[in-house]
């Protein structure tokens, strides 16, 4: 326990060649992960029976979750680029939009669930959430490729984003990162970030693609 009351984060299980702040955020989001994971339109995207209608639906709720989130990612960069060697934030909504494209869709305009804030460095953090969505991009790719036909080429451009090394660039980062910031801010910060994508895709299902 801290001194001003609050619990103490500590990484009980340091993992082999990463960074420390990287441990610390696995741990403090597993149950988020969880969550997520099992969120029906994101495990639908894993199981047999993938429908590519629906599949266009859910890239519409990532596509309007990203369109939200990303210039408030791109203008905290901005702010915080001396602590980004490596890093840069590959948009997101470009290559869902062409996904949707390719399979005769189009982003619907939407209302917007919260935001989590990402002002601080601590809250920067959480980009350790969007890149390690990418690691997992990797499973849904395959399964796009056996069940639909889908592609980088054709139709799945977002779910090779892991492709582009943006997990690597921002490992080679935390440690600048982890020296300079609250790790409890980039936790918190990690676990909002989980709980807002989850909402954007609630939310959309609650609104019935009303658009
Ligand atoms: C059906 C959906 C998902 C599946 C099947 C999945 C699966 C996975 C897998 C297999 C890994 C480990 C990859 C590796 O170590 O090479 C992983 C890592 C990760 N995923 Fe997911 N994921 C999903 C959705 C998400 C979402 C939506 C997010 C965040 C918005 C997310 C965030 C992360 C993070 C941060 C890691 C890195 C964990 C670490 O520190 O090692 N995942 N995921």
């Amino acid at each position: 326990m801290l001194s001003d009351g609050r619990a103490e984060i500590v990484v009980t299980k340091p993992l082999a060649g990463r960074p420390r702040l990287f441990d610390l955020l696995k741990q403090e989001t597993l149950q988020a992960h969880e969550r997520i994971e099992a969120q029906p339109r994101l495990a639908a995207l894993v199981s047999p029976g993938l429908d590519r209608d629906e599949y266009l639906r859910t890239l519409d709720c990532l596509h309007a979750f990203f369109s939200a989130i990303e210039p408030v990612i791109e203008a905290s960069l901005r702010n915080h680029r001396e602590h980004f060697e490596h890093y840069r934030w590959r948009r997101r909504s470009l290559p869902l939009r062409e996904d949707m494209i390719a399979l005769g869709g189009l982003p619907a305009i939407c209302a917007r669930s919260a935001l989590p804030s990402m002002q601080t460095l601590g809250q920067l953090g959480a980009l350790y959430v969007l890149e390690g969505a990418t690691l997992g991009g990797r499973v849904i790719a395959d399964n796009l490729r056996v069940q639909l036909g889908l592609s980088e080429k054709f139709g799945a451009r977002y779910f090779h984003l892991y492709l582009h090394g943006g997990w690597a660039a921002l490992r080679k980062d935390a440690a600048i990162i982890q020296a300079c910031c609250d790790p409890r801010e980039a936790a918190t910060a990690a676990n909002a970030m989980f709980t807002s994508l989850q909402s954007f895709l609630d939310d959309r299902d609650r609104e019935g693609f009303r658009g």
